[in-house]
């Protein structure tokens, strides 16, 4: 049977359920009385940005819910990174559109990257829309919200040089109380031509480092054992201190966070091929804290290609680059892609050159998709979106199959060896099994035992499918009472 997905993650099946589902905000019971649901598509740093809105708004009397019909306040924060990711908001704008008839009081709000491209065309278009609301006004939302109590619609798609929300705690959302996301910094300088990441969120602004460590010590208080560190291209970030005493890239903010606690799991995404430097990698060996697993968009495997896409490396930088990381971090560290198919004058070559990339790495896992034009960026103003698009499915389609089997691969590696396993919760499947996450990022489903979320457990590879690894725990003689 054919995929003929537009877009595809080879990840897990444990997190099949949330693919490409948006997060919905949870019931609080603790704070104030006026109800507020938000639902957050994209990215990390979108889910990121909603847990900072609940925050804003709890200081307003709101607290948050699951339940969109006890609401007065609904929250739609959106993505603008293929139109896909907007029909499916339009959609959602539609299917409130009789809650908003039935009860005229409800406000409807777009926040988001969708909300910063469109402006004040999508209060012309989603006549139901209150509010627009760009990704660095989210301060403004309580005189926004006062706006449209007043009767009118309430607009603010500033651009910020310097908002970063860094004295702002996030109210988490999503949590399983293990795992949470500290963006590190806002926005990206980059331009890559097919972008449109560079227009919803402006320049690249990195986060006072102290908020940062601060956070994730205070998350580590609170039971967590595992923060992502989140930026568009995180191997950038840059903060001095007021008076310019000291000094903090990427490899000493990873640093600071990692001697928090050895208990504390440190992730990082995305890494740009450009900009990952030695010193990272050298971190991520010091520090055994600091996950073996680097998330390196590679976006095609054709030097053409890359070059027009503005990626500004070619096919063996990237290449050299992935070899620099084995040299020195071993086959321990995973390694998963970015790919895009039929991106403007794409040429079978080219796409074979993706193909042969692929092959080279064989990557631990990928997320796929079909070029999709966005209007206004330098991709759309320069050059033919020229690829028929069941071109770009088949392409996509291969993409995908070939990171099949490299996962599979990969995982079937991993047979016979013991790993280090954060405890996330129960399985998808069952509550007797446990699931959790390797170094690497796997993740591994095990049966339960006495064990808890937020322990480390020894877990004996023993099976695999494309995406999870099945194993058995391991247990010192000390710990035998856990069995
Ligand atoms: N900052 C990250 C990526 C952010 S967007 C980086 O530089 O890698 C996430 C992914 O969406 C990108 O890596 C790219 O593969 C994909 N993407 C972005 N714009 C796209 C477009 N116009 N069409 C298809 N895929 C796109
Ligand atoms: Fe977009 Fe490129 Fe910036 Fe990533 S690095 S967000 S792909 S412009
Ligand atoms: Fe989408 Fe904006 Fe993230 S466009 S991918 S939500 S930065």
């Amino acid at each position: 049977m054919g995929i003929v997905a537009e877009s595809l993650k080879i990840i897990s099946e444990e997190e099949k359920n949330s693919l490409d589902e948006p997060m919905v905000s949870v019931d609080e019971h603790n704070a104030g009385t006026r109800k507020l649901y938000i639902e957050s598509y994209g990215c990390q740093m979108n889910f990121a940005d909603s847990e900072i809105v609940a925050s804003i708004l709890r200081n307003e009397g709101f607290s948050t819910t699951s339940n969109q019909d006890e609401a007065e306040l609904i929250l739609l924060n959106t993505c603008a990174i293929r139109d896909n990711a907007e029909q499916k908001v339009r959609k959602r704008l539609s299917s409130l559109s009789p809650l908003k008839k039935n009860n005229p009081n409800v406000k409807i709000g777009v926040l988001g990257c969708m909300a910063e491209r469109l402006k004040t065309k999508l209060l012309e278009e989603e006549k139901m829309v209150d509010m627009v609301v760009g990704p660095d006004s989210y301060r403004e939302l309580p005189n926004l919200i006062a706006e449209v109590e007043e009767g009118h619609k309430a607009v603010n798609v500033f651009l910020s040089r310097e908002e970063t929300y860094a004295d702002i705690s996030p109210i988490r959302l999503d949590s399983n109380g293990v795992s949470a996301f500290i963006s590190i910094m806002r926005g990206c300088d980059n331009m890559c031509s097919f972008c449109v990441v560079p227009y919803t969120r402006g320049r690249e602004r990195s986060r006072d480092a102290y908020t940062i460590v601060n956070e994730a010590a205070g998350l580590f208080e609170q039971g967590y054992r595992e923060v992502t560190l989140l930026g568009q291209n995180v191997d950038s970030y840059k903060w001095e201190n007021a008076d310019k005493t000291e000094k903090v890239n990427f490899a000493r903010l990873l640093e600071k966070v990692a001697l928090i606690h050895p208990e504390l799991r440190v992730r990082f995404s995305t890494s740009h091929p450009k900009d990952i430097t030695d010193e990272v990698i050298y971190t991520i060996k010091k520090y055994d804290n600091v996950c073996n697993y680097i998330h390196l968009p590679a976006q095609s495997g054709s030097t053409r290609i890359l070059e027009m896409m503005n990626r500004t490396y070619d096919r063996e930088w990237y290449i050299n680059k992935i070899d620099r990381i084995r040299e020195i971090l071993g086959d321990k560290c995973g390694i998963s892609q970015d790919m895009i198919s039929g991106f403007c004058s794409e040429t079978e070559e080219d796409h074979q050159d993706s193909l042969s990339l692929m092959d080279y790495v064989k990557f631990d896992y990928g997320y796929m998709f079909s070029y999709s034009e966005r209007p206004g960026t330098p991709a759309a103003k320069k050059y033919a979106d020229d690829v028929p698009e069941d071109v770009k499915k088949r392409r996509l389609n291969e993409i995908i199959a070939k990171q099949r089997e490299h996962s599979h691969i990969n995982n079937l590696k991993e047979i016979g060896k013991v790993h280090r396993v954060l405890i996330e919760g129960f399985s998808r499947k069952s509550e007797e099994e446990l699931k959790g996450r390797t170094d690497q990022n796997k993740v591994v489903v095990f049966p339960k035992y006495n064990f808890r979320k937020g322990e480390y457990v020894n877990v004996l590879i023993t099976a695999c499918t494309t995406g999870t690894l099945i194993g058995e725990v391991v247990v010192e003689e000390t710990d035998l009472q856990k069995l």
